[in-house]
């Protein structure tokens, strides 16, 4: 299969790139500002913003499927710069999919848990989206532009990705507690902010499962655990026999951030009875990153 991964720098869609480049496809990659060096995968770096220069990407290689993962993650600067942030998060997304169109390409596209507010419930598919900030809304609105394509489609959320990092990739959670921890730094761990910590490579195994048995829809990619980052933090020293005293639980309106984070407990069922893909707890998840990734 011919497959084009925006985002392949990034910490979910490197991992796909190794995945897919590895299972025998032809894979390509896009990202902003950075080329990967992966073997016999062709690697460029432009602003999928530019509709002209996505769309010559796009008639270059005509894929089988898109996966798209590039977005403006930073979450606060999409509330302070709510501009560059649909121009990152929702037209660099029309502009794949009018490629997608004229290529007949499926699109697989990379959303969130912040699409969702967290008030309570247990999220599913079905429950609609309710976003609480600016990075949540525009994740929202490429939703809709990408349901309302006509074209084959996956919607993929996940939330707080984890796992094995290349040293020139951005921080996940687990690494910059580690490596505040590793100075012997006190870490400051908001009591207040829940997430379902995902470990990517499970992301990486149900997205390949879904796309070999050419599934379609709306799938909720995250964690089995529901937990705030306080006790998330504990577990990460715990298990990486760091100092747990010096994690602190702390209001999150301390930080005074731009952004207000959603506390959405997600429900991961539909895409478990899909692929048969079993999706970490958060002390396994740990295990695992020890044996792979780090050591004491
Ligand atoms: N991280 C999270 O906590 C989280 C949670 C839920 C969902 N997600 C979603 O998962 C996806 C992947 O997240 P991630 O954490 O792996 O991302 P990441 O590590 O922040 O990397 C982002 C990637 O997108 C590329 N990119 C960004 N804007 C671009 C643009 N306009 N044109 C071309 N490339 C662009 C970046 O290229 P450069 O490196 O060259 O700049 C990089 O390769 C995103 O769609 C995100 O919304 C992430």
């Amino acid at each position: 299969m011919k497959i084009l991964i925006t985002g392949g720098s990034g910490r979910i869609g490197f991992k796909l790139v190794k995945r897919f480049a590895s299972s025998g496809n032809e894979v390509v990659s896009i990202s902003k500002t950075s080329t990967i060096n992966v073997p016999k995968v062709k690697s460029s770096f432009f602003d999928l913003a530019d509709a002209g220069k996505t769309s010559k990407a796009m008639n270059d290689f005509i894929p089988d499927i898109v996966i798209h993962t590039a977005a403006l993650t930073n979450v606060d600067m999409c509330e302070t710069d709510p501009k560059l942030a649909y121009a990152q998060n929702v037209n660099a997304t029309r502009n794949i999919i009018e490629s997608c169109k004229k290529t007949d390409s499926k699109v697989v596209f990379v959303s969130s848990s912040f699409v969702f507010d967290g008030k309570g419930e247990l999220f599913t598919e079905d429950s609609g989206p309710c976003p609480i900030n600016y990075y949540g809304k525009t994740k929202q609105i490429a939703e809709e532009v990408v349901k309302d394509s006509g074209l084959e489609y996956l919607i993929l959320r996940t939330d707080q990705p984890y796992g094995k990092l290349e040293a020139w990739q951005k921080d996940d959670n687990v690494r910059r507690v580690l490596k505040a921890l590793q100075q012997s730094k006190e870490v400051h761990e908001p009591l207040d902010w829940y997430n379902n910590p995902t470990y990517i490579n499970n992301f990486v195994d149900a997205t390949a499962e879904l796309i070999k048995k050419g599934s379609n829809g709306v799938f909720n990619l995250v964690g089995k655990d529901f937990i705030n980052r306080y006790e998330w933090a504990i577990k990460i020293a715990k298990i990486f026999n760091k100092d747990i005293t010096k994690v602190e639980g702390v209001d999150s309106t301390s930080f005074h951030l731009a952004a207000i984070r959603p506390t959405a407990n997600i429900s991961n069922d539909k895409v478990v009875k899909e692929t048969g893909v079993r999706f970490f707890g958060v002390e396994e998840g740990l295990s695992e990153l020890k044996k792979v990734a780090y050591r004491d």
